[in-house]
Order: structure tokens, then sequence, then C-alpha cells
């Protein structure tokens, strides 16, 4: 099974990268294959919904394969960052019946909860559905040693729920993504 995991904040000193890096492991050790999808490598100056730029096209491969995906996103004035708007907008049909996880992520005590909100909204008018269950990772910045490892045992409990939610989903959603291909 196929979740890649989609890195939604291109600022520069990102404490969400030690997120999807986790999670990408997480996804390793639950027997996925998986990648991180770097919105970074998704930049555009406008919105560009043209599916024949060659980013479009990148991005296209990766969502056709993906059996489900994941979303590690910060939350920027209680929303979601801008580039990743933009990076989900080059494609549309081609999320249909994709199952998504989403992972907030914050400096503050909330984990993105704000953020996720708005989230949820894009990703079912793109005909994605989202699991209930969320991940949120408050205080980020204080979360992760020098070496990436995460210092709170329970997230190694929640991701393996949060995977084996996500991949039940994506087994269930299967012959309806069969029938839209
Ligand atoms: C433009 C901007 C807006 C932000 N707004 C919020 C916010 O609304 N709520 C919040 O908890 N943190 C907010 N933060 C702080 C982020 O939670 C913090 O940067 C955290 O490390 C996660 O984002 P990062 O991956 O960019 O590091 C904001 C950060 C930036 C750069």
């Amino acid at each position: 099974m196929y979740i890649p995991i989609i890195l939604g904040t291109a600022r520069e000193g990102r404490e969400s990268e030690k997120v999807a890096r986790f999670m990408l492991a997480k996804a390793a050790e639950f027997g996925l294959e998986s990648e991180i999808i770097d919105v970074r490598d998704y930049r555009l100056l406008a919105t560009d919904d043209t599916k024949t730029s060659e980013a479009a096209k990148r991005l296209m491969g990766v969502v056709l394969r993906a059996d489900g995906i994941v979303i590690v996103s910060p939350e920027y004035n209680h929303g979601y960052p801008g580039e990743l708007k933009m990076m989900l907008d080059m494609l549309y049909e081609e999320y249909f019946g994709k199952p998504v996880g989403i992972c907030g992520v914050s400096s503050g005590v909330f984990g993105g909860a704000r953020m996720i909100e708005h989230l949820v909204a894009t990703c079912a008018r793109f005909h994605m559905l989202p699991t209930g269950e969320v991940l949120y990772f408050p205080r980020v910045q204080d979360l992760f040693d020098e070496n990436g490892a995460v210092k709170k045992e329970a997230y190694h409990r929640r991701a393996k729920k949060f995977f084996a939610v996500l991949a039940e989903y994506a087994e269930a959603l299967q012959s309806g993504r069969d029938a839209q291909s």
C-alpha cells in the first residue's frame, strides 16, 4: 500500500519537517510504502491549474498511485499554508476517493486544530475522505530531540492507530477508486 506524506510548508526552518520524518518512519514500521512529497518541490508563482505543467504532472503521478495520503501541515494564522493550497489546486479529480490522514503542527498548545478544520473542508471538496484519526503535534519545538526522535512515547501508539485507520479506509475505498479510474 502506497501512502505518500505531503509536507505542507516551504518555510525556512520549518519544524513540520520533523513531524513528516517521524511519520515516514512510522509508515515504514507499519509496512507501508511511503515518501515525503515536499511542497518546496511544487512551488508555484501563481495558481496553475493547467495539468500540463511539469509540477502538476509529477504530482498527478504521485496522487494517482496513492492508496491514501497523509498531509502534515502547520497552522499559520488559523489556516494552512498558501503554498499547500496552490499545490493541491493543481489537481482535482485525481483525488477522488483517496482517504487522507491529517497531522496538525503548531508551536502553541492546539496542535493545528483550527487549521485542520479548513483542510478537512478543502479535502472534502476534492472528494477525499479525511479520517477522524487526526494527529496533533502541539509545542512542536519541544517535541523532538536533536536526532529527530520524538520525546513523548504516546506518539508511537497514536501514529500506529493513525495508520491502522488510514489503511482500513484505503482498503474499504479501493473498489470505488477502481470504478472511477
Ligand atoms: C505566518 C505564521 C503564522 C502562524 N500562525 C500560527 C497560528 O495561527 N497558530 C499557531 O499555533 N501557531 C502559528 N504559527 C507558529 C507555528 O505553529 C510554528 O511555526 C510551528 O513551528 C509550526 O510551523 P513550521 O513548520 O513552519 O515550523 C505561525 C507561524 C507562522 C510562520
